[in-house]
């Protein structure tokens, strides 16, 4: 059994969550609000889910998945979270989080200091530049043709290789961008965000991106 612990239970963190019951994981959901804001969405995943504290979440997971506004970064738990992988699905727009002035320099990115603010976790991007909702009917077994692919990065191998492993069992193919330095080319305002492309097709996109936007 792999429990998945889910920081984040909105738009994407509900759909991760439900894919990930659907193939057999066990997965702990939390958001900001409490445990007991979420039991409807417990009671629609089934006996393989259940609601904590952020906290507790992180503690629960084999890995995890942090899914919550970029300006919420500082609340993400580091202690639970040490030595796991972390999968941070999350971007930056400074209208909702507030301007970062190394993020609007593109001087780094977003998911580099999610990496910054747990030293001791591998985090890796993923489930960034796909709409929620297509995260449960987009996905096609291996081998289809045109096979929709997303992208990850990563400074751990083992990240970007979990992350790839989780693609494919969702449906969809991986493009690596390598560390976390190159992420920004699946942010939005780059011309992968929310495309749904083939590995070939995506990677050349995400060749093209501009830096800043
Ligand atoms: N929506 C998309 O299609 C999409 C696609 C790709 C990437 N993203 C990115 O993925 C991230 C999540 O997006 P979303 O659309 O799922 O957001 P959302 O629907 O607004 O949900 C955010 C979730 O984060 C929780 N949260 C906020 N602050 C928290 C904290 N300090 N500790 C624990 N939980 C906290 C919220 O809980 P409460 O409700 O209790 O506050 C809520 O469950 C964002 O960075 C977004 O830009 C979104």
């Amino acid at each position: 059994m792999t429990t998945i612990g889910i920081i984040g239970a909105g738009h994407i963190g509900s759909q991760v969550a439900r894919k990930a019951v659907e193939l057999g994981y066990d997965v702990v959901i939390s958001n900001s609000r409490g445990p007991e804001t979420l039991a409807a969405l417990v009671a629609e995943l089934g006996p393989r889910a259940r609601a904590a504290t952020p906290a507790e979440a992180a503690a629960a997971g084999d890995f995890a998945v942090v899914t919550i506004p970029f300006r919420s970064l500082g609340s993400i738990p580091v202690e639970p979270l040490a030595g796991k992988i972390v999968i941070d699905t999350g971007n930056y727009y400074w209208k909702r989080d507030g301007h970062v002035s190394a993020l609007d320099a593109g001087e780094t990115t977003s998911s580099a200091l999610v990496q910054e603010h747990l030293p001791t976790s591998k985090v890796a991007k993923g489930f960034n530049h796909i709409r929620y909702s297509e995260i449960t009917t987009d996905g096609t077994p291996p081998g289809t043709p045109n096979r929709r692919a997303l992208a990850t990065a990563s400074d751990y191998a083992e990240a970007s290789e979990l992350v790839t492993k989780l693609y494919d069992e969702f449906g969809f193919d991986t493009v690596d961008l390598g560390p976390l330095s190159e992420s920004w080319r699946a942010e939005p305002g780059r011309p992968a965000n929310v495309v749904r492309q083939n590995a070939a097709d995506l990677s050349e996109t995400l060749a093209k991106a501009p830096r800043t936007v």
